[in-house]
């Protein structure tokens, strides 16, 4: 074979390595004590938190992960849908089954929010920022949701699904995010395994969880997160339902509410629930 050829034959090779997608990719990549320990996989579902949750109600351990190539009904915040369509994006929901009070559960999507950051820096070799309190952006655009759903029973958590949805090599979006979303191929221009990419942010939620635990609290990783924010240290609009205003943001605090410094200098301390910031002049900055 000529040297052209081989190396054709090499990138093809390459590619189908990547794009390896599947229960035994996963299972290949993934090097953690618990996390992802046991997969589910589907071709598709409807919604991996939906699915977790009944695997969870079913008996499923703390750690397993159920993943999808694409889902029928992905569900985003706020009632909205998560775009999910199949062979390019990565879109998993892990499923954890704490002791902790129901209240502390929210924490964990900050949690996930850093371990996703750090994992596409890892695998794609490109800074990533975080948009409080969960969005993952890169240069500015989202390309990770993640959506935390819990089921309560007599003020005891049954489970926790943290789920994780990134626009891997995505390359069209609906109109109406199309200015705010991007995908990571697109950004860092080369191929990216969502096998490894899925790998890589499990191992950094493993660790973090495991040190949010022995406080509940995220002292822990609170200057890490900090670090990652992609607003820190500027002007943020508030869109509080009780009332709009802007101010400085700060980071957050050890229990993830964003601290955001009016114009008097006072700091008012924003909880997640039905609040959402901007940058003054766009999604971000
Ligand atoms: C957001 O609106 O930003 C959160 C989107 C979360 C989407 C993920 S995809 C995997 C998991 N299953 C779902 O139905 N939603 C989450």
């Amino acid at each position: 074979m000529s040297g052209k050829a081989e190396a054709a034959v090499d990138k093809v090779f390459v590619k189908e390595m990547l794009e390896a997608f599947g229960r035994e990719a996963l299972e290949a990549a993934i090097d953690t004590k618990w996390a992802g320990k046991h997969i589910c996989y589907f071709k598709e579902l409807d919604s991996t938190n939906a699915r977790a949750k009944q695997e969870a109600d079913n008996g499923a351990a703390e750690g397993t992960l159920v993943v999808t190539d694409m889902q029928t009904a992905g569900r985003g915040r706020r009632g909205r849908s998560w775009n999910s369509p199949a062979g390019v994006n990565l879109y998993f929901t892990l499923i954890l089954k704490p002791v902790y009070q129901p209240d502390k559960a929210a924490m964990v999507t900050l949690v996930m929010a850093l371990a996703v950051a750090e994992g596409i820096s890892l695998t794609c070799g490109m800074e990533a920022e975080i948009k409080w309190p969960n969005d993952v952006v890169v240069n500015g655009k989202k390309v990770c949701g993640i959506l935390t759903e819990m089921n309560v029973e007599h003020g005891q958590i049954q489970c926790v699904a943290v789920g994780v949805g990134v626009n891997v090599g995505l390359q069209e979006f609906p109109p109406e995010i199309a200015d705010k979303a991007a995908s990571l191929e697109a950004e860092c221009g080369k191929p990216v395994s969502r096998a490894a990419l899925a790998a890589n942010i499990l191992k950094a939620f493993e660790k973090y969880y495991e040190s949010f635990l022995q406080e509940l609290s995220l002292s822990c990783i609170r200057d890490k997160y900090n670090r990652r924010l992609v607003n820190r240290d500027r002007e943020v609009r508030v869109l509080d339902p009780q009332g709009e205003f802007q101010g400085i943001a700060r980071g957050i605090n050890e229990f993830g509410e964003l601290l955001v410094e009016r114009d008097d200098g006072s700091v008012t301390m924003v909880f997640a629930g039905e609040v959402s910031v901007r940058g003054i002049y766009g999604y971000t900055v």
